[in-house]
């Protein structure tokens, strides 16, 4: 007998509609953010809307157009050329907990995205600051990439 399939996030919010709607409010946020703004290297963000709209949803259970167009997505890898510090990973989940907030979904989606928002956007941070303890990681980082 066959399992049941079990019901994926991106199902439970109700399918494509909400990643659109997130990413939307996400990248309204970073146009209204001339700091963040200003490392996404294209004039037009639509494209970089689509890209992570995408990955979100294959991220969260959906489709996964994203690693059909893009192949693996190695986000640290892909971010590596964008100089990323503390005080632009703390701009970039402002921007994603507001948009977050904006959605109608269950506070335990949205606490189990917030937490993986989190986590990675941590991870995201390439330029280390102060913290010694995150400057040895990178430093290790970079020796092994
Ligand atoms: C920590 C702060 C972050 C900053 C400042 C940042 C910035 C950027 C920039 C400048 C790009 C290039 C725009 C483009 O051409 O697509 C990019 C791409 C992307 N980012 Fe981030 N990002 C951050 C965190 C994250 C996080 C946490 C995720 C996922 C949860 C993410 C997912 C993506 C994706 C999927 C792409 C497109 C990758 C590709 O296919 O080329 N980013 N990001």
């Amino acid at each position: 007998m066959s399992e049941p399939e079990e019901a994926t996030v991106y199902d439970l919010v109700g399918g494509e509609q909400f990643f659109t709607e997130l990413t939307a409010a996400f990248y309204r946020g970073v146009t209204a953010d001339p700091e963040l703004r200003a490392l996404y290297p294209e004039t037009d963000l639509g494209p970089a809307e689509e890209r992570l709209r995408l990955f979100l949803i294959q991220y969260w259970g959906g489709p996964s157009t994203y690693s059909e167009t893009r192949g693996h997505p190695r986000l640290r890898m892909r971010h590596a050329p964008y100089p990323i510090d503390t005080d632009m990973r703390d701009r970039w989940l402002r921007h994603m907990e507001a948009a977050l907030n904006e959605q109608e979904v269950h506070p335990i989606i949205a606490d189990a995205m917030w937490k993986y928002f989190t986590m990675a956007a941590i991870s995201m941070v390439n330029v280390p600051d102060g913290d010694p303890v995150e400057r040895a990681f990178l430093e290790a980082e970079g020796e092994s990439s």
